[in-house]
């Protein structure tokens, strides 16, 4: 289906009131259509019930939804099976579960994993906490001159280091670089290094093939993808799935349990102790189906227009200063000469303009680029210029206001 912005809007109630306010945090939370809200209802309404755990006809209709939702999820991204796809409760889980299931037992002191400076605290703090619990030693991609990631220092780390993971960002939730996760992956791969792709910022802004890519791990959440919150998602090749071990455990996850030892069920069950997000898998699903009402190339196209009229508009106020290079996808962070990040978005916030303050929880990167803090500005498909227009008024409003 062609994006017609008004039909598009129209999927959405919150867009309903015809009223002055811009939505730009969609990388923090995205809004969600009313046909996921109603399948989560009809899920509440009509077959509340559990997973795997009945024989009645409401649990294998949740079952069913529930099961069907993972396989929505496998074609979505194209894993070959449908058992590489883990429900988690977000994307910051779906890393750490790489961390405590399958780092933490096939990595030992001294062995070495790649992060890049883009990365969100969720792909820097499980890798620090592994770092002091059993040795292992962290290797940074820095930016180069040009504002993208610094390849000539990544093929060098991989040349000579131990490097036994790869954890890096496919779309920084700041600069809003779309690394080049082929040519990465390529790389790790010719030295035997597995990959974790933290697709967060990408899913719902490019088509992610992970037998393509041939990454052996792939996180991402809900509440980006137009989706519920509470629900995550970790693909995990079915070889490295053979080196995990269970994290969190319970119920829903083992086959046999003794009183002294238990057995694991099979993945992806063995990840997934104790009741899942039911509702929130199903509504998951449903966001996809949505999506892919559109083709990736008008999604794509549509949303570099916005970007590219963004950074347009921005440019036009001198104090204005972007951060980063111009390949930028989603979103659009910048700093205002004299004035605090946190007091151009209160200013945004009185207009009813939703924009970012602070370090997006990407603190490195932040002291990389030598500022503590900057705003941010992120869109979805629902966006429009007037949005983009409201915000260079707010803008424009607060360095009239701190510039007195
Ligand atoms: N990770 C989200 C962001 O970047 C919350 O805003």
């Amino acid at each position: 289906m062609k994006i017609d912005l008004i039909n598009l809007r129209e999927s959405f109630s919150i867009f309903e009131k015809e009223k002055s306010s811009a939505y730009l945090d969609s990388a923090a939370t995205a809004q969600v259509p009313d046909s996921v809200i109603n399948k989560m209802e009809e899920y509440y309404k009509y077959y509340c019930s559990n997973v795997h755990r009945g024989v009645n006809l409401q649990n294998e209709k949740s079952t069913n939804e529930f099961e069907t939702a993972r396989n929505v999820i496998q074609s979505f991204v194209d894993a070959k099976y449908v058992s590489e796809i883990v429900f988690t409760k977000n994307c910051t889980e779906s890393i750490n579960l790489v961390a405590n299931g399958w780092a933490k037992h096939n990595l030992k002191a001294g062995d070495g994993i790649v992060l890049s400076i883009l990365e969100h605290h969720s792909n820097i703090v499980p890798w620090l906490q592994l770092k002091k619990e059993i040795g292992i030693n962290l290797h940074w991609i820095d930016l180069s001159e040009d504002g993208q990631l610094d390849m000539n220092q990544y093929e060098k780390i991989i040349e000579e280091e131990n490097i036994k993971l790869v954890a890096i960002t496919g779309q920084s939730n700041v600069l809003g670089i779309q690394t080049d996760l082929i040519n990465i992956i390529a790389k790790a791969k010719a030295k035997g290094a597995p990959v974790l792709v933290d697709a967060a910022q990408l899913i719902a802004h490019k088509q992610v093939n992970v037998q393509k890519l041939d990454c052996d791990f792939l996180a991402f959440s809900g509440h980006k993808l137009y989706g519920p919150t509470g629900i995550g998602v970790l693909y995990v090749k079915r070889e490295r799935q053979e080196e995990m071990q269970p994290w969190i455990t319970g119920g829903g996850s083992v086959l046999e349990v003794h009183r002294d030892k238990f057995i694991p069920s099979e993945t992806p069950s063995m990840f997934e102790a104790g009741t899942p997000p039911i509702a929130e898998a199903i509504g998951l699903a449903e966001s996809i189906k949505w999506i892919n009402m559109y083709e990736w190339k008008d999604i794509q196209e549509y949303e570099s227009s916005l970007i590219s009229y963004a950074t347009e508009e921005m440019n036009k106020i001198s104090s204005l200063k972007i951060l980063g290079s111009n390949n930028k996808h989603g979103c659009i962070s910048f700093i205002l000469d004299g004035i605090h990040p946190h007091d151009v978005a209160d200013i945004a916030g009185e207009m009813d303009v939703s924009i970012r303050a602070g370090n997006h929880c990407a603190m490195p990167l932040h002291t990389a680029l030598g500022i503590p803090a900057s705003n941010r500005m992120s869109i979805a498909l629902y966006n429009k210029k007037e949005d983009i227009d409201l915000l260079i008024k707010a803008i424009n409003k607060a360095i009239t206001i701190f510039s007195k």
